[in-house]
This record gives C-alpha cells, structure tokens and sequence, in this order.
C-alpha cells in the first residue's frame, strides 16, 4: 500500500493518553499529537484545505504565486502542497518566529520576508500589511490568508473534529486548544457539539492577547495587548476563524508555565512537541478542578518540537528568561561556591618580567590584560615563557606585545555546561559581570571545585 504523493499522508493523527504530566487530574487526558503530519504540525490540514477551494474557486490558477503572512507551521503546509502542485510561495513572517521555522519553509523552496513584530498589524511594515502589499502587486497570486479564510475552519470541522470523535468513541466530554487563527479550535469544536452539545470547548490563549476579554466582555481591548513569548497562540486582532460561539472558556498561560510544559512533555510524557502544546497542557492544569472522572479531555498538540531546539528546550535560553529555577550550575553559583576573590589585572604597558612576578607572587596562572581601562586580552604563564625563549629581549617590553585575545564573556544565569564549553587548552577562563558591573574571572579550577564540593 502506498501514498500517492505526501499531501495523503496528513491527518489520521494518533491520540495518546497522557499519564504523568496531568496524574492529579480527574478524567482521561488524550493527546492528539498533530505532529506526525508530514510537515509535522495540524497546520497541513488547512494549508491543503485552502489551496483546494482557492482553485475550486478559481481563485488559485495553473503557475500561480502563494502568498501568506505565517509563523512558520501554515507556510510548511502552504510550500509543501505548492511543492506537489507547483506554485510559487512567498511567505512573510515576524522576526520573533524560530530561526528553525524560517529555514524549514525554506528548505521547500519558498522565499520569506522577516518583518518587526510590535508593530500594528495595520503598520505598512507588519507581515500582514506587507503581504497584502506583495498579493496586490505580484500578477497571479493569491493570499491564502489563514487568519480570515473560513476553509482553514472547515479543515477542522470536516477531519480533525470527526477524528476525535471516533477516536474516543463518542466519549469526549472537553476540547483543550490553544487559538491563533481559530481555525482548529472553531471547526473541530463545532462538528463535536454538532455531535454532542454537552462537550465543553476550552480556548488557550496567551497573555498579551485579546481573545480572553473579548469573550467575556464584548470589548476589544487594545490596553490587552503587549509582546509575549508563546508561539502560534494569541492574537491582537480578531480574525474571522475564532469562532467565539463555540469557544465555552479562554484560558490564558503565561510564557513560562508554557515553555516549562512544553519542556516537560518531552521529559514526562515523551512527547517531543512544540510552544502551544505546553500553552495548552498547562492551561488545562489551570483548569483541572472543573473535571470529573469521567472527563475524557482531548487536548491538541499543534507542532513538533523540533522547531523550539534554539528555544523551550535550551536551558539557557529558559535561564536567560527567568524560566528556570536553577537545578543546574551557573556563573552565580558558581561565584557563590567561591566567594570573592578580587581580579587581577595586568595593564598593557606593565613589562613582561613585571606581569610574570606579580602572577608568581599572586600564584596565578593567566591574567586579564587592559587598556585605559578595557579588557583588551589575556596572558598565560606559558604565553610568557614561549614568548621569552623565544625572544629573551621580550622580558622588558610591554604585555600587550604578547597578549592573546580575550577571556570570552558569560552572564551571571550561564550554565555550567555552557561555561565548560568555552574553556579548553588555548582558553582557561572565561569572564563574568555581575548585576553592579563588576568583572570577575572564573578558572577551570573554580568548576571543578563547584561540582565537587
Ligand atoms: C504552533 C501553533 N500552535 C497553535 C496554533 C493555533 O491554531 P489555530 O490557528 O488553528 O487556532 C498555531 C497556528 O497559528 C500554531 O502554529
């Protein structure tokens, strides 16, 4: 049995039970875990859906250029189906996406434009401005727009809503999904009250966004908005796929319970899946005291996590952000081990022999050399030696004649891990500011007291 091209392969998704994450929960916990789409995210589904009534429509001829604003998982779908049926794609996208989402459209072939993300979605540079610009101007194109196209609903309303209903037999009882576009939550939310009134749709939504207030009060509210973190979920603007009638409940996630559930679904359940599945496991958490045993809650796992490495599955960039609370060693507690040891310093006019005895004296084995008051490099004691066996005259002439190029710098929240990269034969140290502006240097030395003691 075979496919006939990878397009057939999209939806029939597997639905796994989730067990440790949500063991204080009463009910079941199903996963839908979108992510063996062949483009790894829900998103195939509309993307196809789209492109097929454009041409049903004619709207999308023969040789015709795609367009779309898209954070990365619409755009894989969009390029992947205009792979097999040969279009073009021009996509443009926020500078706040992954490195990774942008490379993989490009990886198809497409060509995307990064545009500023806080700006309005009005603003002529906003990627919906600038892609509405490219559709007026490129002859034969069409702009696919997710946001306000209402096949992007009826993708979910014809297979993901169906897929859950008969994966759990007609036992669903709630819908958890985290709502960008709308489109999954309003298309397989209607089809399943269609079936069942009773089920409960639950919307995720982000700090930052209008969806929440604008369900529960009617007032668009633009004091709601400013940047967040999470990926895929939350808007500034109500696109015409949030089907409000069928959302029962908007619940918000902060950056953080997302991005430390996300990291904890490859940890505890693993499953290897993206920003919005952490946003929705863990504002169903939030939820949890309104479940019954015999709930059976269906959540949605919109993308893979491959897309989030430089990202929710870099500790550093969790640290970076106050995410982590630190099991490991950094920088801070490293120095904390240590306590204070002042810096020593050697001025680059200092002579050679000078900064060779204060180093013996201070029993030191490499020092920060500076320049009116700048770290412009380093010397080691074996620096000092070649250079003087080398050329014994050198003893008088000043250390900046042979230093080498700087201790590199690190932050107070940088791993171990990290800091243990940056050190080895030609780099012994490396240098940290701390929050008043003080330097401070730590050794190789420093991390092997750290982890053994
Ligand atoms: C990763 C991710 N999660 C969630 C969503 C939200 O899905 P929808 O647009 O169907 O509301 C999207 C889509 O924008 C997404 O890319």
């Amino acid at each position: 049995m075979w496919h006939d091209n990878i397009l057939d392969t999209i939806g029939n998704t597997p639905m796994v039970k989730l067990n440790r994450i949500t063991s204080r929960l009463k009910g079941t916990i199903l996963a839908k875990i979108e992510t063996t789409n062949p483009g790894n995210s829900i998103k195939d589904r509309m993307a196809v859906k789209m492109i097929e009534d454009a041409e049903a429509a004619g709207l999308l001829k023969p040789g015709g250029t795609i367009i779309e604003g898209t954070s990365g998982n619409t755009g894989m779908g969009l390029a992947m189906a205009a792979v097999i049926k040969g279009y073009r794609c021009i996509f443009t996208t926020t500078d706040k996406q992954s490195k990774e989402k942008i490379d993989a459209l490009r990886a198809f072939g497409a060509e995307v434009i990064v545009c500023p993300t806080n700006v309005d979605p009005e603003d002529p540079r906003s990627y919906y401005s600038v892609s509405s610009r490219l559709e007026r101007e490129i002859p034969n194109s069409w702009k696919a727009n997710q946001y306000d196209n209402l096949s992007n609903t009826r993708a979910h309303y014809e297979q993901t809503g169906p897929e859950i209903w008969e994966q759990t037999e007609g036992k669903v009882t709630h819908l958890v999904a985290g709502v960008g576009t709308g489109g999954t939550i309003s298309g397989a939310g209607k089809y399943l009250k269609e079936k069942n009134p009773d089920i409960l749709i639950w919307g995720i939504d982000s700090y930052g966004s209008v969806f929440k207030k604008y369900k529960e009060t009617g007032i668009f509210d633009k004091n709601e908005i400013y940047p967040y973190i999470t990926e895929g979920i939350g808007e500034d603007f109500l696109p015409k796929n949030v089907a409000f009638e069928v959302i029962d409940h908007f619940e918000k996630v902060t950056d953080k319970d997302a991005a430390l559930m996300t990291r904890d679904l490859a940890r505890k359940e693993g499953i290897f899946a993206g920003n919005s599945a952490g946003a929705a496991v863990a504002g169903l958490l939030q939820l949890g005291d309104r479940l019954r045993d015999d709930s059976v809650v269906v959540v949605i796992l919109h993308d893979h996590g491959s897309r989030y490495m430089g990202k929710m599955y870099n500790e550093d960039w969790l640290r970076e952000r106050g995410f982590l609370e630190d099991e490991k060693l950094t920088a801070q507690t490293i120095l904390k081990k240590r306590g204070d040891v002042p810096l020593i310093m050697a001025d680059a006019e200092q002579s050679v022999i000078e900064t060779f005895n204060s180093m013996k004296t201070l029993n030191i084995s490499q020092i920060p050399v500076t320049q009116q008051g700048m770290i412009i490099g380093k010397v080691t004691e074996s620096d000092i030696l070649n250079a003087l066996l080398d050329n014994p005259s050198l003893k008088s002439a000043g250390v900046m004649e042979i230093c080498t190029p700087p201790f590199p710098f690190v932050d107070l929240r940088t791993s171990i891990d990290k800091i243990s990269s940056l050190i080895h034969k030609d780099n012994q140290a490396v240098l940290v500011e701390d929050e008043y502006g003080k330097i401070t240097i730590i050794t190789q030395y420093d991390i092997i007291n750290a982890i053994s003691g």
